[in-house]
């Protein structure tokens, strides 16, 4: 049986403010749980919806580093920049903080004190790089090297970047301190760590026997983590940006990054609302949802709850943990350093007014059982194919003749012949399913749930054709166009989680407004949404500590105010009511505006390209061991010119070649055949070694060697005099 809650919290997944957000980022993690928040308040339940920056940890202090300015100016930065583009998307938290916050620096330092004080932690001696000229610990990202791996220099000591290879800094070679240069030495540090050994058998009880509904990456990850055996996690580090641990003689030392991010959670919701906190936090009547990344599954599901169950005083744990794999961009994995990405601010300055098209695409391509990819492609197909041509075309197509036939108002409907009685009746079935969709957190197939509601409008007006019906026969027009209002009312209901400004301006075309249940904007207060200017307040604040029904909507019985129960009846929208102008709820994406995309994103691929090959250039093959003049002399190189090339039969690699020596005309088999056709080789004058013994190649005997120059991407060329020679001149 599903547990009945009061209230459900969700939780986004902080991001860091060392940079801006990307698709990936949406995809994974803030579509879909703004999907699901949006999908709940309009049912009226009370939802408490938490986010924001993740402002420690050691790429911070980098980034300030390298670009001459504070970890604070870069997450004042990037804070800004990032929670613009959340609501540029739609995408509104009720509260979203930042770790760098007061609130968080108490919060976060007692509950490590809590923990420490009730000796939660144990203690590590451990030897740690130190840099003995900047006199500070170095975290691995500041120490770099040699790749013991792959031997490319600027390795890092927790990662080679061009490798990719999990590296600790002991295997640097070479290893220097990214602050002075200097060679890092060992010293003793003492670190606090949570005994995570010690809640396995509360982990495996709590997910493995008890959560088996997770989705199965989530799940999967668990298991293997908990049957690994799990090892106490340091939750302190040698840095100087952070929460300070709590603790005298704990100078130069923070909270680990991923021991105070979560925590984060907690704060921002008491900056939020500090009288009632608790309920969201304490309360077994709230479900608690995490949206997370899948980097980031051990920390919310392991060290997270460990952490709460530690601290004890009533702490819920999640309920589920949605967590997506990755998406990935024009078939190439997303990174930030690569800049092989496309970022929300980017987006939204090049593509205003399509929000929605980047959440729709987003959430239909959505990474939630593997891998996936986002092409630009695909984006104009499914806004032009999909969003423009089967909900727009609807909806513009129902307006347009309710106007055209009725002056705009809804026409009464008469007696429902089959094909009516049928369009309407796929509703409710498409309703059940997309609520069993979001409530299982499949958005992919819940969006796919409100598409087919789009499909039946789309279909029913063309089966139906009004505009031809309307030459003789007004009354059955009246009753086509009812149902297609009736349809455009579902619409706006069922797309307000996942196209929320389409939603928005298709209940200003047909004159209603929205009551989107509650939210805690306001703090203490609530609020409660409705989208229509005029009657109904745009926001409109009551303090209530339970949900707020729609009724509670100043607009409420005075004009139509869509609630999600009404999804599915036939007469949501009464005959009489009057439509506004029709607009177009989408706008087709032209070839220019793809293209224009593309061709960045092969810039930066030829721009990567190039730099790889230019290093690769850099890179050349040691000196070999040293041998004499007399070595040397043995060998007789000299100048030749090739009279016959042809292919040895049934091989891939070699041309059987006929040249003048000079001294003699002879053949010699050379394995070029990859790198020059036999027309390439006929008549160039070539140098070659003369009197290596005669070996016989696939038949044929070969009298030398042509001299050929390896480049470093394998490629061969053979060496020719810059200037016509005599054939058999010596080369030494
Ligand atoms: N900043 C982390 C990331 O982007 C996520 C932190 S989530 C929290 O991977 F739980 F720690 F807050
Ligand atoms: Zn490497």
């Amino acid at each position: 049986m599903e547990k009945k809650f009061k209230r459900t919290l969700v939780t986004c997944a902080l991001p860091y403010a060392n940079g801006p957000v990307h698709i990936g980022h949406l995809a994974g993690v803030y579509v879909p749980a703004d999907i699901y928040v949006r999908y709940l308040r309009m049912r009226g339940e009370d939802v408490l919806y938490v986010c924001g920056s993740d402002e420690h940890g050691v790429p911070i202090t980098i980034k300030a580093r390298q670009q001459g300015c504070t970890p604070q100016d870069i997450v004042d930065r990037y804070h800004k920049i990032i929670k613009d583009s959340f609501t540029g998307l739609g995408i509104n938290f009720d509260i979203y903080g930042r770790t760098s916050s007061e609130v968080h620096d108490r919060n976060a330092s007692q509950f490590f004190r809590k923990l420490y004080d009730e000796g939660k932690f144990i203690t590590k001696e451990s030897e740690q790089y130190y840099d003995p000229e900047a006199k500070t610990f170095l975290a691995d990202r500041y120490i770099v090297g040699t790749c013991p791996k792959c031997g490319a220099e600027g390795a890092y000591g927790d990662q080679c970047e061009k490798c990719g290879s999990t590296l600790s800094p002991e295997e640097l070679i070479n290893p220097k301190s990214k602050l002075s240069g200097a060679e890092p030495v060992k010293k003793k540090t003492t670190h606090w760590y949570l005994p995570l050994d010690q809640y396995e058998t509360w982990l495996s009880q709590w997910i493995l026997d008890g959560h088996k509904e997770w989705r199965s990456n989530v799940y999967g990850q668990c298991k293997s983590w908990i049957d690994g055996g799990l090892q106490p996690r340091a939750v302190s580090r040698d840095l100087d940006w952070g929460v300070p641990v709590p603790v005298e003689g704990a100078e130069g030392k923070v909270l680990y990054v991923w021991f105070d991010a979560p925590i984060g959670y907690v704060s921002n919701t008491q900056e939020l609302l500090p009288q009632s906190w608790e309920k969201w936090w304490k309360s077994e009547d709230t479900k608690l949802v995490h949206f997370i990344g899948k980097d980031n599954i051990v920390f919310h599901c392991i060290v997270f709850p460990s952490m709460l169950k530690a601290y004890g005083d009533g702490y819920i744990l999640p309920d589920n943990v949605p967590s997506n794999e990755f998406l990935n961009l024009e078939g190439d994995k997303i990174s930030t350093s690569r800049n092989w990405a496309v970022w929300a601010h980017e987006y939204l300055e090049q593509f205003p007014g399509k929000e929605d098209v980047m959440r729709y695409v987003l959430t239909a391509n959505a990474p939630e059982t593997k891998d996936n990819d986002f092409s630009w492609k695909d984006f104009q197909t499914r806004n032009n194919s999909e969003l423009v041509a089967i909900f727009g075309n609807f909806v513009n197509r129902a307006i347009v003749l309710t106007h055209k036939y009725f002056e705009g108002k809804v026409p009464a409907a008469g007696a429902l012949l089959d094909v009516d009685r049928e369009a309407l009746a796929e509703i409710p079935s498409l309703r059940a399913s997309l609520e069993k969709n979001i409530e299982g957190y499949h958005f992919r197939e819940a969006l796919k749930d409100a598409m087919a509601i789009a499909r039946v409008g789309n279909k029913y007006i063309s089966d139906t054709e009004p505009w031809k019906v309307a030459k003789t026969d007004m009354e059955r027009t009246a009753t086509i166009l009812n149902v297609c209002m009736q349809i455009c009312a579902d619409l706006a209901i069922a797309f307000e989680p996942f196209t929320p400004f389409a939603a928005e301006k298709l209940r200003k075309m047909l004159g209603v407004c929205l009551c989107a249940g509650t939210d805690h904007r306001k703090g203490e207060q609530q609020t409660v949404n409705t989208y229509k200017e005029g009657e109904c307040a745009a926001l409109h604040t009551v303090s209530a500590d339970a949900p707020v029904p729609a009724s509670a909507c100043p607009g409420y019985g005075k004009c139509v105010c869509l609630s999600w129960d009404m999804l599915g009846n036939t007469d949501i929208i009464a005959a009489g009511h009057e439509v506004g102008a029709a607009e177009l709820l989408f706008a087709k994406i032209e070839d220019e505006a793809i293209d224009a995309q593309l061709a960045r994103l092969d810039a930066i691929r030829a721009e990567r390209e190039a730099a790889a090959k230019a290093e690769a250039a850099k890179q050349v093959t040691p000196q070999k061991e040293e041998c004499s003049f007399e070595d040397f002399e043995k060998m007789d190189i000299r100048t030749a010119t090739v009279l016959e090339a042809e292919r040895v039969p049934k091989t891939d690699k070699l041309l059987k070649l006929t040249i003048d020596t000079g001294i003699d005309k002879r053949v010699i088999v050379s394995g070029i055949a990859e790198f020059y056709s036999p027309e390439d080789m006929l008549g160039k004058q070539i140098c070659i070694l003369a009197n290596l013994k005669p070996r016989v190649i696939k038949g044929i005997e070969s009298h030398g060697m042509i001299l050929m120059a390896r480049q470093n991407d394998g490629k061969m060329r053979f060496i020719t005099p810059q200037e016509a020679l005599v054939n058999g001149a010596e080369i030494g």
